[in-house]
């Protein structure tokens, strides 16, 4: 049995005032909050370990690319990857996109004129590094219908003899919703075209596995998943890996220089490029140790438990619009209320010390299907309780009274 009230214990920011108000935290989508051990991990670290990896003899030199590396093993084997050096640190979920799109156009694995599909659900970081890194590449939506379903059946027609990559989200940062992804590898592989799945919401509430899923890449930011930003994973299968172009040049990454070329490092060094962000790499290790200790299967089952409870609260709410319906869903809702504007229900809400999201929620195609200008997200984490629900209920209930007067 989990005691939420100690695990909440482990989050100095739970217990701080917002307005004068104790701190109701419900935008874990856009960025989670962070426990004792990855603060106080960043503290020993440049405390006791600092020094750059890879570069020195000195016994610190060591120890500081002994924590790094191991760090990438403990990554490997959260989400199970085959081999450690498919395991490539990048600044976050964006940064792996970019990496991935500007590499395989350097390689020349996606030309002009090549095709992929992405879902109309997905966020601005799966659309436009595809737009910028190749002007010619023609991107194709798969539709998601009036639930926020993605029509998975439409997903044949859409395929052709120029597709080389399909790059869908697992999980929808608006809906919640999780994709039939398995599938969508499947329908990939029949036809021998690449995959990248962007893992971003899925990691911090489901377990993965890399083996088992079999895409080519896959992303997400150590961020969402109670480690510090500016740290993210892009794994990708070895053997795609190898024959890709780096992405950034510099320190690290090379094998040989000489003014007139150079030859590059194995994987995954090839793919980083001057000074990592070793203490970020470390703090998502000890995040990801932090969740296994804690019975990171038992967390998810709670945090199903007040994904349904938050569900039914949110259903007595009198001209509420909820976008995106479905059973598999993560503890994420968007929603209206009828002629109410999101912004001002979210600045009532902060007043009461409670912070959700407003706004697009960098996905301003899921906006103009439905035609809105935003909405408002809620999003939980296992350090989030139904009290807090109840209380959140209570004074949406109240905002919207005040709001229509
Ligand atoms: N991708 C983050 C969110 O959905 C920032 O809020």
């Amino acid at each position: 049995m989990i005691k939420i009230s100690e695990l909440r214990s482990d989050f100095p920011i739970l217990s701080q005032k917002f307005n004068s108000k104790p701190l109701v935290y419900f935008d874990n989508a856009a960025t989670t909050q962070k426990p004792k051990a990855v603060i106080e991990r960043i503290v020993k670290y440049y405390s006791e370990e600092n020094a750059n990896v890879h570069r020195g003899v000195y016994k610190l030199s060591t120890i500081a690319t002994d924590c790094y590396e191991n760090s990438r093993e403990v990554i490997r084997e959260f989400i199970n990857a085959q081999k450690t050096c498919e395991i490539i640190f990048t600044r976050g979920t964006t940064e792996s996109i970019n990496l991935v799109a500007t590499s395989l156009y350097f390689s020349g694995i996606l030309q002009e004129n090549d095709e992929i599909i992405i879902s109309e659900m997905e966020h601005h970081a799966n659309i436009v590094p595809w737009q910028i890194c190749c002007k010619n590449l023609k991107i194709k939506v798969l539709p998601f219908d009036g639930n926020g379903i993605l029509q998975v059946e439409k997903l044949e027609s859409l395929i052709s003899t120029k597709t080389k990559l399909i790059a869908v989200t697992n999980a929808s940062n608006t809906f919640g919703i999780i994709n039939p992804i398995e599938q969508i590898i499947q329908i990939a592989k029949k036809h021998n075209i690449l995959t990248l799945v962007d893992g971003a919401q899925i990691v911090p509430h489901h377990k993965v596995d890399m083996q088992k899923l079999d895409s080519d890449f896959f992303v997400f930011s150590g961020h969402k998943i109670y480690a510090p930003t500016g740290i993210g994973i892009l794994y990708g299968k070895e053997e795609i890996l190898n024959q890709m172009q780096p992405y950034h040049g510099g320190g690290e990454m090379i094998d040989k220089v000489t003014f007139e070329k150079t030859t590059f490092n194995s994987l995954p060094h090839k793919f980083e490029a001057g000074t990592p962000n070793i203490s970020g790499a470390i703090a998502l290790a000890e995040a990801i140790k932090y969740l296994e200790e804690n019975h990171f299967p038992k967390l998810i089952e709670y945090e199903e438990n007040l994904t349904k409870y938050l569900q039914n609260r949110l259903s007595e709410i009198d001209d509420i619009v909820i976008y995106g319906n479905s059973l598999d869903k993560l503890p994420v809702f968007s929603f209206n209320i009828k002629g109410i504007h999101h912004y001002d229900l979210g600045t009532l809400l902060d007043s009461q010390g409670i912070a959700v999201r407003t706004g697009n929620h960098c996905t301003q195609t899921i906006m103009q299907h439905f035609g809105i200008p935003g909405t408002l997200r809620v999003s939980l984490s296992f350090y989030n309780t139904t009290q807090e629900i109840d209380f959140f209920i209570k004074k949406l209930k109240t905002d919207i009274e005040l709001l229509r007067g």
